[in-house]
């Protein structure tokens, strides 16, 4: 097939029950679309009979692969159903919809297959639109992706043309497009001002490295990058730290077609498509355009970083002449000609070279890092492809050129491995790769394509969510487990993740308490293995901690604010700002909430995990090493309470303020955790720490006495001290705006004003929600969500969390939206420098935590408080959650929430608030699932249900 088309729509026709047609003949299929909207009533045939029988086999086969259908109907539901039942398991049905009676009653389908009404009534005349309306729009689709098939084709019809779809996602191969909407980023053309967004969008990364979704043959705007995790060298910035490597171009092709190169500026294009498919962790790209010659040509390229082995990159590439047969090349190059965003080039020397299997670039950098990269590029089916491919070296690269004989209307199909080793990995990066390469070309490209897709199947069987209900915010979520898994490397604690992840330059790679507060949460959860190391990367950080804390002239441990590779101090103290000023920054000197992070995010982890190991080893030393840290910070002043002065809290528009709140009560936990820890050791252990009675005794007092800003009265904490007193903005009044408020405001203005940066006490509450009354949380959230103006992308998210869990719904809703935003619709207008790693962690924690209320009960932590709010238009959230070795799978529903323990070898209690203040809890065994029904204002007590 050459063309694409998809049946062309009429408008319904006037007084036909199932109120649309299509046009015959059979349109071509060579689209794979993402809906169908299939209309049943075909020659009156029963649901029972074979050719329902068939096609409804056909829909099963397309729900399989992530297709949404919707099968409009004359028949009742009740008459179909059997027929469904029957041809379609539970699974793929939550994607199909029924429009029965007619359609006048929409059904969609629940997590078990039980129907679920989505609505009552529908203009009959108007089924089309509404389903348009219904589906499609809140799903993003576009338009082409929608095919509807009338009555004209009859049932065996429509069945041939389903099974037409499913031979074509067959024929595809790897470059098929997925199905299902919510599992997919799929940028269309080529726009010269978002592109350096897109690229960080689109990353492909599997924690060892990352690599921006530039356009492989590049463009005037393109910025590639490909960064390796925990690897640094000196920047080029007004203050010079250190910034992660940008190892050599990787994924570079340059395309040829009958001497004129292919691209987006030099070719008309006629379609392009950049898919970022999340299920599979694969970056697709279809371009169909005609050179300057007229030859018309598509190409389809997969680019991925296997999950499966970290040290391979794979490409596979489709070149498709559509008016010719003749030449063309194909460059598969390995640059070394990178430079970093800040303008530096790491790389003090190259070597390139040709290796046994194919060429290979050996390169230094500045540092003493070691590289060796190999690729080799090949026929997919050498019997078939005319291809010579020659070798060739400059001073900085190493390529390899194929040129092909391609004939009109054959795709050809390249395959290209790559392998990456460093002198981090060991020794010999050259000999490594090379075995790499030999053992890759022993296995077929599928293969090796295989074992990445099952490694990203096995992680979303852990992690993924489903929001019935709210298709963006599902999207949303997906894109930011997707980001979140790819940028975690579970076997390294030389790594942690840096606040753009391994997909953008901004802020240099560097660790913040981003990933303590943010993102470990979402790992502690679906992947402990994941959290643990990046918690021991803050263990092997420890000695730069106490230099740090040494230097400023404090005991004990005070993280880098942004900490690199050996966990001294990166914060630049200067950075030049978009207008050119030389801007002092105060944070790697002040902002020491860090430490308390740190401390409380392994004491959270261990309570969560049951992991008593780390509490034990590293993680004492770290909390009594904190903890050491907060007593030197501090004094005890005459109204006896213990106060710490000149620092910056999360709201980072007050400096060098007195007291900040949530540093206080955090470095309290910080104190209170390390007593714990020193007394739970036993006094052995605790001496060969150092740790006396009396210093255990000294923490605990400390934290009796710390400053707090609480008012006794309201519960009303005071940001730090003297914020009550400061000018009161009304935040509100410069919305919308494109610029951040502190810009619009002047820095002198926004310091003394009340407006915060932040979520500062509200992060607080999110934190140690159980340190608070119910009102005092009520009282916070209301008195500071006003002022705050959610400077960074860390607040909305936190926002939604606690806004939820108040049951602020229209408040959560809105900040939910905002933060699946950031990145996704830009909303801070700073995607370019990569995806916002924090807001991703705070938009899993504000559904995990906030919308499906899961928290450790404060007293138990053997116990899950399970506690949905819905939010309007969500008609069902299920995630897996992991606990203290067990697995459990929640599903809130509006009416009911459901817990499976699906694994595990001990019981584990669940707890669902009743009525006026009263809890249920059931202690619910391994295999077992519990469902609790709502009523009023609470739940009903649990009952054991079928899994
Ligand atoms: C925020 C910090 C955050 C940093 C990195 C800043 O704008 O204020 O809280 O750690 O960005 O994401």
């Amino acid at each position: 097939m050459t063309s694409t088309a998809s049946a062309e729509i009429r408008e319904p026709a006037s007084g036909r029950s199932s109120g649309f047609v299509t046009t015959s003949p059979l349109p071509e299929l060579d689209h794979l679309f993402r809906l169908f909207v299939l209309s049943w009533d075909l020659c009156g045939t029963s649901a029972q009979a074979p050719e329902s029988t068939r096609a409804l086999g056909l829909v099963g086969a397309l729900l399989d692969r992530g297709a949404r259908v919707a099968i409009v109907t004359d028949a009742s539901l009740d008459a179909l159903a059997p027929a469904i039942e029957a041809a379609i398991a539970e699974e793929p049905r939550k994607r199909l919809h029924v429009a029965a009676n007619g359609g006048d009653h929409l059904f969609g389908f629940d997590h078990r297959g039980r129907p679920i009404e989505v609505v009552q009534t529908v203009d009959r005349g108007d089924v089309l639109s509404f389903m348009m309306h219904e589906i499609a729009r809140p799903l993003g689709l576009a338009p082409e992706d929608v095919l509807v098939v009338g009555e004209a084709y009859g049932l065996a019809g429509l069945a041939d043309i389903l099974e037409q779809q499913l031979a074509l996602e067959a024929e595809l191969g790897p470059f098929a497009p997925p199905r299902d909407p919510s599992w997919v980023v799929v940028e269309s053309g080529f726009d010269v001002a978002r592109e350096h967004e897109i690229e960080s969008l689109l990353t492909i990364a599997n924690g060892y490295l990352g690599m921006r979704g530039s356009l492989a043959e590049g463009s005037s705007v393109s910025r590639p990058a490909t960064f390796l995790a925990g690897a640094f060298e000196a920047s080029s910035d007004v203050s010079p730290v250190p910034e992660l490597v940008i190892a050599p171009d990787w994924g570079r092709l340059r395309f040829t077609v009958e001497g004129e190169p292919f691209g987006v500026e030099t070719t008309s294009m006629e379609r392009h498509h950049r898919t970022l498919d999340l299920r599979r962790g694969l970056l697709l790209r279809e371009g169909l355009g005609t050179g300057p010659g007229g030859h018309a040509t598509r190409i389809r390229t997969v680019h991925l970083a296997s999950l499966a082995n970290r040290h391979l990159l794979l490409e596979a590439v489709e070149i498709s002449p559509h008016n010719f047969s003749g030449t063309v090349v194909v460059d598969a190059v390995l640059s070394g000609d990178v430079k970093s965003g800040s303008g530096s080039s790491h790389w003090a020397g190259f070597e390139p070279r040709h290796g046994l299997v194919g060429p290979i670039l050996v390169g230094k950098t500045h540092g003493g890092l070691e590289l060796a990269l190999a690729s080799r590029t090949t026929a997919a089916d050498p019997g078939s492809l005319e291809m010579r491919c020659e070798r060739e070296v400059g001073p900085v690269s190493a390529m390899e050129r194929c040129t092909l004989h391609v004939r009109l209307g054959e795709p050809s199909v390249l395959h290209r491995v790559v392998g990456l080793f460093t002198s981090r990995d060991g020794t010999a990066p050259v000999q490594r790769v090379e075995l790499l390469e030999r053992q890759a070309a022993g296995t077929s490209f599928d293969a090796l394509l295989a074992d990445h897709v099952a490694a990203w199947q096995a992680r979303w069987k852990q992690s993924d969510v489903e929001i019935d209900g709210a298709p963006g915010i599902e999207r949303a979520l997906r894109f930011a487990l997707y980001h979140l898994i790819a940028t975690v490397q579970p076997h390294d604690p030389r790594c942690s993740i840096g606040a753009r992840a391994l997909s953008g330059e901004a802020y240099r790679g560097h660790v913040f308490w981003d990933t303590e507060i943010f993102m470990v949460p979402f790992y502690v959860h679906t992947w402990p293995e994941a959290a643990r190391t990046l918690l021991l990367y803050r263990h092997l950080t420890l000695d730069g901690a106490r230099r740090k804390a040494k230097k400023l002239g404090f005991e004990g441990a005070l993280y880098a604010w942004e900490s690199a590779d050996t966990g001294d101090e990166t914060t630049p103290e200067f950075v030049r700002s978009p207008v050119g000023e030389i801007v002092p920054i105060l944070s790697g000197l002040e902002e020491h909430h860090i430490s308390a992070d740190v401390a409380y995010a392994i004491w959270a982890y261990a309570q969560s995990t049951g992991d008593e190991r780390i509490l034990g080893e590293e993680g004492a030393e770290i909390l009594i090493e904190t903890a050491r840290f907060w007593v030197s910070r501090g004094s005890v002043k005459v109204d006896g309470k213990f106060h710490i002065d000149r620092v910056i809290g999360p709201d980072e528009y007050h400096e060098s303020v007195d007291d900040n709140a949530f540093t206080n009560w955090m470095a309290r936990q910080n104190l209170r955790y390390a007593a714990a820890i020193a007394r739970g050791v036993g006094s052995a252990k605790a001496a060969a720490l150092g740790v006396t009675p009396e210093e255990i005794r000294h923490w605990e007092e400390i934290a009796a006495r710390m400053y707090l800003g609480e008012d006794p009265r309201t519960g009303l904490i005071e940001q730090h001290k003297g914020f009550f007193g400061l000018e009161y903005v009304d935040v509100a009044a410069y919305s919308p705006r494109t610029v951040p408020i502190d810009v619009l405001l002047g820095r002198e203005r926004t310091k003394h004003s009340q407006v915060v940066k932040q979520a500062d006490v509200v992060q607080l509450l999110a934190l140690l929600w159980d340190e608070f009354s119910p009102s005092a949380r009520r009282e916070n959230f209301l008195y500071y969500e006003p002022r705050t103006a959610h400077g960074s992308s860390l607040s909305p998210g936190i926002h939604a969390l606690v806004a939820a869990r108040l049951g602020l719904l229209e408040t959560a809703a809105r900040y939910l939206e905002q933060t699946a935003s950031i990145d996704l619709g830009n909303n801070m207008g700073n995607a370019a420098g990569g995806v916002h790693a924090a807001g991703l962690g705070s938009l899993w924690q504000a559904v995990a935590f906030g919308v499906a209320g899961l928290r450790t009960a404060p007293e138990d932590p053997e116990t899950l408080i399970v506690a949905p709010t819905l939010l309007p238009g969500m008609r069902r959230v299920s995630l897996p959650m992991q606990l203290r070795g067990r697995s459990l799978q929640v599903h809130a529903l509006p009416g009911e929430v459901e817990v499976h323990v699906t694994s595990g070898t001990a019981p584990i209690g669940l707890t669902a608030p009743g009525k006026a203040g009263a809890t249920h809890t059931v202690r619910a065994e391994p295999g077992r699932a519990y469902v609790a029904r709502r009523e009023e204002e609470g739940f009903l007590a649990w009952e054991e249900i079928e899994p």
